[in-house]
């Protein structure tokens, strides 16, 4: 049976997405050393079965090591697969070299991912310049889209949506809700002059003015975008509008300073936050069901399991007392 396995910080998302999938829900012990290094310990029978480590990349530089860590480790004690659930993916907003010398991140992190487990599952990865995660990802890796639940959210909570993207890029998945709720929409246009500095231009949308505006993005992250939005919209006659995010991570104080602007911030809960009111859970359950059927064979990283404390003792005891280890052997 399937092991699901959070990191900390991710268990409810585990634990319901044990409970969807009628799989164990494992435990795992981690803490500082005084050094500020990570201990991992996993406490669950891992041989011989899939392992799902379940943890959001939001605030990676914090996380990710202890993550390799606990993916090798399942991996040394015989699990059968080792999978990454990450609603949400970082690193992939510095997917080109925007100035020279940058790194591309994005490049780098994917590496460091593909080699640590087997595959990966996760929810609208910020694909704005790739076309798709495996032209990044060397592992199968499952793109889950929250749209369609964004946009149950909105039919059933707001009143006469009209349903706008804050950048050209958000058009992707603004048409996709805007079609499924039958509701119109509208595309902002976005230009960005550096992390907390953007600028957003609004069409005349005053034909839309009696209803409600509801900005959807993929991220919210300095807030900067939504403000911007916000304000312009205002600027033109709107009430507050309601926001709905796929990935809240909200950084430093952002939702603080993006509240006065709107009306109700929303977002799934792909990063754990206040703002959370869209289960993932059933998605990313249905789609680790479904690949565990499509795939269960599949395993890129088989490796001999780490002998246990018996085999080491029954080995030792095989070796003729008068037979030296090779290491003993003395001055060449
Ligand atoms: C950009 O292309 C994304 O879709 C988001 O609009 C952006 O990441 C939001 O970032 P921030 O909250 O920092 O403005």
């Amino acid at each position: 049976m399937r092991l699901i396995l959070p990191l900390p910080g991710n268990e409810t998302l585990a634990r319901q997405l044990a409970e969807a999938g009628e799989w164990e829900l494992g435990r795992l012990e981690t803490r500082r050393f005084p050094d500020g290094e990570c201990y991992v310990r996993i406490l669950s029978d891992v041989a011989e079965r899939p392992v799902d480590l379940v943890c959001t990349l939001a605030r990676p530089d914090d996380n990710f090591l202890r993550l390799a860590f606990a993916a090798d480790a399942a991996r040394a004690l015989g699990a059968s697969q080792v999978t990454l659930i990450a609603p949400y993916l970082s690193y992939m907003r510095q997917d080109r070299r925007f100035q020279p010398g940058e790194a591309v991140t994005s490049i780098t992190f994917s590496r460091l991912v593909s080699s640590t487990f087997d595959r990966l599952v996760t929810v609208d990865p910020h694909l704005h310049r790739y076309p798709a995660l495996s032209a990044l990802y060397t592992i199968p890796a499952d793109t889950l889209h929250a749209a369609p639940l964004l946009a149950n959210w909105i039919a059933a909570e707001v009143d006469q949506p009209l349903v706008i993207g804050p950048d050209e890029e958000s058009e992707q998945w603004v048409s996709a809700i805007a079609r499924r709720i039958g509701a119109p929409y509208a595309v902002l246009r976005k230009i960005r002059h550096g992390d907390r500095n953007v600028d957003v231009e609004l069409p005349d949308l005053s034909q839309w003015k009696a209803r409600c505006p509801v900005l959807v993005d993929d991220i919210a992250s300095s807030g900067h975008t939504l403000i911007e939005a916000a304000r312009k919209l205002q600027l033109q006659g709107f009430r507050r509008p309601v926001c709905a995010v796929v990935h809240g991570v909200f950084a430093e104080d952002s939702y603080r300073r993006l509240k006065p602007f709107t009306d109700r911030i929303v977002s799934s809960d792909s990063i754990p936050h206040e703002s959370n009111a869209i289960r993932l859970a059933p998605l990313i359950a249905a789609a680790i069901a479904s690949a565990e059927m499509a795939r269960e064979d599949f395993v890129r990283h088989r490796r001999p399991h780490e002998p246990t404390a018996e085999t080491k003792q029954a080995e030792m005891q095989s070796i003729p007392a008068s037979v030296a280890p090779p290491w003993t052997s003395g001055v060449e």
